[in-house]
């Protein structure tokens, strides 16, 4: 039977999405002849009963390909609204678009929100992870993540130079609200000297002791730092949290500013802010590789008729497991004693407590 299949992107845009939806329109299209067709911001789309056609026509091997390289999604995004307050609507939108099944590709939040919707609609739902933060439970790889990596690894590698012509410590804030992957893969392949994520507390003596212990006994007169956007803003007394709060921007700044008091304003500090210069961008090999393969398998479980399962990547390969299991276990966070972060102590990396 000729199926009608549904695909959103929801939740903050990342590189990689628009590589997801032309591998499953592509699939179903070649392989299942089926139909299937976008919808416009996500349950926004639904709301309003609004549909977008996808055919191979226009991005087939024998032209020039706009969806493997386009940043964003073709498909528009939301992050933002109460969307289950809406809730009746939506799942009224959905019925009148009549779709055999739905792809939605979202993060930790979007997803949870549609699993509920999809649920309640007893809707044939296939979930694919999408988060430059990388926060979804279970999946080693996510669409976005490696090219915000690359794109903050980049930025690193223009500040070094200028850092090193003014001898100045320079700070990078990255995103990352809850949890500190960006920071901390992009930090090591940076070759950052300190890196800050929400998960590990840090003492601004302890850091500022590094600073200068690189300056006196490695001559080493300049300094990267990569603060997370998530980390706690503390007071120097590192054995009593309860003096942290969570504030939505500005840590990177504080950071400074905490150097310049710790080391008498001998140390020269300059703040960049990456912000959405990490979120947009042309996607990289990696991650147009993973959203092939989760476009694909997306519409092979759809013909299996396998539902309420999310794509993960582990071990080399895409598996499936239960939306609601994943959900469970969100957001995922680094962990303190990984080896990632053994890694970065390892090779000197101030990283906290
Ligand atoms: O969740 C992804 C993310 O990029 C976070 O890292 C960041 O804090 C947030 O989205 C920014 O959201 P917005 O695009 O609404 O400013």
């Amino acid at each position: 039977m000729k199926k009608r299949i549904g695909i959103l992107t929801s939740g903050g845009d990342c590189p990689g999405l628009n590589c997801v939806i032309r591998a499953a329109v592509s699939h179903a299209t070649r392989t299942y002849n089926w139909e299937i067709v976008g919808i416009p911001y996500a349950t926004q789309g639904l709301l309003e009963r609004k549909t977008v056609p996808l055919s191979i026509h226009g991005w087939d091997l024998r032209g020039i390909d706009p969806l493997l390289n386009m940043g964003g999604t073709i498909l528009g995004s939301i992050n933002k609204g109460d969307t289950l307050a809406h809730a009746d609507e939506i799942l009224a939108g959905y019925e009148a678009i009549g779709l055999d099944a739905l792809i939605a590709v979202g993060g930790d939040g979007s997803l949870n929100i549609i699993h509920q919707l999809a649920v309640l609609g007893n809707w044939n739902l296939v979930a694919i992870p999408k988060t430059i933060d990388h926060d979804v439970a279970f999946t080693e790889r996510s669409i976005g993540f490696d090219t915000a990596v690359n794109t903050i690894v980049d930025a690193i590698n223009r500040l070094i130079f200028t850092a090193a012509s003014h001898d100045r410590v320079m700070i990078l804030e990255v995103m990352g609200r809850s949890t500190g992957h960006l920071a901390l893969h992009s930090g090591i392949a940076g070759g950052a000297d300190v890196i800050l994520i929400p998960e590990l507390p840090y003492n601004i003596q302890g850091m500022c002791n590094h600073l200068t212990e690189l300056r006196d006994c490695w001559q080493k007169k300049f300094a990267i730092i990569v603060v997370a956007e998530g980390i706690s803003v503390c007071s120097e007394d590192a054995n009593n949290p309860s003096t942290c709060t969570t504030t939505k921007c500005g840590q990177g700044q504080y950071i400074a500013e905490k150097i310049a008091n710790c080391s008498h304003h001998l140390i020269d500090t300059r703040v960049s802010v990456l912000g959405h210069i990490q979120r947009g961008g042309i996607p990289s090999a990696l991650d147009r590789l993973t959203a092939t393969m989760f476009g694909k398998v997306a519409i092979d479980l759809i013909a299996q008729e396998k539902y309420d399962q999310m794509l993960a990547w582990q071990n080399g390969k895409v598996v499936t497991l239960p939306i609601q299991d994943v959900i469970n276990n969100n957001p995922s966070l680094v962990d303190p004693q990984g080896d990632l972060v053994q890694t970065a102590r390892s090779l000197g990396i101030y990283i906290g407590e």
